[in-house]
């Protein structure tokens, strides 16, 4: 008999296939009547596969309502849009994603950066729309040699930083506390590492502790010429103050690929040439997607042969 296993969110196709045939799947997003869904299959249910998507997830309702659950593996680093207590509570095991996806975020890091910096978005626009038999683009700013200042020195942080190097930029970041040996410099109010940078990467996790952590002063900290970059959860971000901070030219600008209400965009961004919008797609290359679909598969296969998960969250 295979376990049965409830699908929260869309993933890698090839994942969706290997859940398939390993698990008897019940595929919560494609219903028309999530409820009616869950209650037909309630009593079975022993694993949730799901995604780090805000919408995803597992809140304590689901929990609740799936009393043989036994693990969740979620598809991502991100476990936010968890109930990591609730799951607790049950002794529910939860597995994540993690390592498999630092590079490819990394690389979008970067890649916001020189877009947003060198008006890589903006130059396209220009040329499609015949702008360039007018007039030259006006010049943008230089990427090398910048100062970067990094919010959230993980896994992520440390790849963004390991690309800003060559770049030669100098690197500084914050966290909550410093991190022992660290090559780089340290600040330990967020306000401060604005600052003193030029582009400031946001790339710590999502949840109650960081929300709204880049606030107006923040966002003013940074300045008129500086850039904000976020590839890590939109709540991180006070997304009406960066509006307000863009619209009086507070801010220099910013390059996104998570936002608050995602996939809701404010509106007044999308007018604005100072911001590069991005569909939440950090992890999204065929090669990291499928190694995360792996981990999501490799996780649940183990746990029901009774061995331990290969990446619990702890
Ligand atoms: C994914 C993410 O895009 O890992 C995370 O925390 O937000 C993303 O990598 C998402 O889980 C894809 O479904």
């Amino acid at each position: 008999m295979k376990p049965d296993v409830l699908v929260v969110g869309p993933m890698y196709p090839a994942t969706i296939e290997d859940l398939d045939r390993e698990f008897t799947t019940h595929k919560l997003w494609l219903a028309s009547d999530r409820t009616a869904l869950i209650a037909s299959c309630a009593e079975r249910v022993r694993a949730i596969a799901t995604t780090a998507f805000p919408n995803d997830g597992a809140d304590a309702a689901l929990i609740g309502a799936l009393p043989k659950l036994e693990i969740i593996s979620s598809f991502g680093v991100g476990v936010d849009p968890i109930d990591l207590e609730a799951a607790r509570r049950r002794n529910v095991i939860v597995t994540n994603t993690p390592a498999v996806m630092n590079e490819c975020v990394a690389d979008l890091a970067i890649g916001l950066i020189i877009a947003l910096a060198r008006r890589l978005c903006e130059g396209d626009r220009y040329v499609r729309a015949g702008g360039w038999l007018k007039s030259p683009l006006p010049p943008a700013q230089k990427v090398s040699r910048k100062r970067l200042g990094i919010v959230g020195l993980g896994r992520i942080g440390h790849a963004i930083a390991r690309r800003a190097a060559g770049f030669d930029m100098s690197i500084a970041y914050h966290n909550r506390r410093p991190i022992p040996q660290s090559p780089f410099a340290y600040h330990a109010q967020l306000v401060d590492l604005a600052k003193d940078c030029d582009f400031l990467v946001v790339a710590t996790p999502g949840g109650k502790d960081t929300f709204h952590l880049v606030d107006e002063r923040v966002m003013r900290a940074l300045g008129p010429r500086g850039i904000l970059v976020n590839v890590a959860r939109g709540s991180v971000v006070d997304e009406q103050a960066l509006v307000n901070c863009l619209q009086q030219g507070a801010l220099g600008g910013a390059a996104l690929d998570v936002f608050e209400h995602e996939p809701k965009v404010p509106e007044a961004l999308l007018a604005m040439q100072n911001v590069v919008l991005q569909p939440h797609l950090g992890s999204g290359t065929h090669e990291t997607r499928a190694a995360m679909g792996k981990l999501v598969l490799d996780n649940l296969i183990a746990h029901f042969e009774g061995k331990p998960p290969l990446t619990p969250v702890r």
